[in-house]
């Protein structure tokens, strides 16, 4: 697709603002909506997988994720957005702390009214709509290829094996970023799971939950001595196509590149 949707509707008559506004507005909550009840919910999201499973992948079991040595208030200080990164050797375990940080399960829902186990975040009726997947060449302990992590069995599903850091590259608007970044992770979303229940709301909901794993990843990659940085600008299509994503259905919302602060100083 080489226009925007702006484009396609009319630019003539359908204005930028006017767009958004619509959005916005369809996006309220209004005291007529009606959500489905808690038995529907339930009966939806017994149909939905807690997680995508990619069974018949090859599967390797983290370790337990260890606790963060660093003072929750010494990481938010820390936080920042790591401008001169270079690719460094991830361990598992540090992987392990990183991907649990982001969106690993917590605590059982047994007992309460929502359909799922909670974890790390918090997330909109529990729904729990994002999907982690990652590339990397530099973890110790697996092959260089694209990943993705499954928060129930806290284990991560081999979806490709090699080195796909070049064609990363050409995917994100500061090419050098993948080649600079051991681990490239990438929050996507899986509408359905929200949008069943919050219609247009949900795509705010998707969003912000993106924002607080993102923060989690981030703080978890200060605590460990990691730099991090969070990116928005990327071409949408281009990462969706490499993770196998339908870009409508299912599609990138948040990318996170983890490596460590350059030792050479700054030209
Ligand atoms: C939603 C969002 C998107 C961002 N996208 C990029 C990006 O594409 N490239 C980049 O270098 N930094 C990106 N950043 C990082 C910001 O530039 C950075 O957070 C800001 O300059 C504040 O600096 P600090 O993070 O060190 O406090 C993004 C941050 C946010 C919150």
């Amino acid at each position: 697709m080489d226009r925007t949707l702006r484009q396609i509707l009319n630019p003539e008559t359908v204005s930028l603002d006017e767009m958004w506004r619509t959005y916005h507005e369809n996006s309220k909550t209004e005291r007529f909506h009606r959500p489905p009840s808690e038995a529907q919910v339930r009966a939806r999201m017994a149909e939905l997988k807690p997680s995508l499973d990619y069974s018949g992948y090859p599967k390797i079991v983290l370790p337990a994720p260890d606790p963060l040595a660093m003072p929750l208030g010494e990481a938010m200080l820390a936080r920042k957005t790591c401008r001169d990164m270079e690719a460094c050797t991830i361990t598992l375990d540090q992987l392990s702390t990183l991907l649990f940080a982001s969106y690993g399960e917590t605590r059982s829902n047994v007992g309460t009214e929502f359909p799922r186990p909670f974890r790390t975040v918090p997330s909109g009726g529990a729904l729990y709509p994002l999907e982690i997947y990652f590339h990397t060449a530099r973890v110790e302990g697996l092959e260089a290829g694209l990943y993705h992590y499954n928060p129930q069995r806290h284990c991560v599903a081999e979806l490709s094996r090699g080195d796909l850091s070049h064609r990363l590259s050409g995917a994100l608007v500061q090419a050098d970023m993948p080649l600079k970044s051991a681990i490239q992770v990438f929050v996507t979303g899986m509408f359905e799971r929200s949008s069943f229940k919050y219609a247009e709301r949900s795509y705010r909901f998707v969003l912000l939950e993106a924002g607080h794993l993102m923060q989690n990843l981030a703080l978890a990659a200060t605590a460990l001595g990691l730099g991090q940085t969070c990116v928005g600008g990327y071409f949408d299509r281009e990462i969706d196509d490499i993770l196998g994503l339908d870009g409508v259905r299912r599609s990138t919302v948040y990318i996170g590149l983890l490596g460590r602060e350059s030792a050479r100083p700054l030209l």
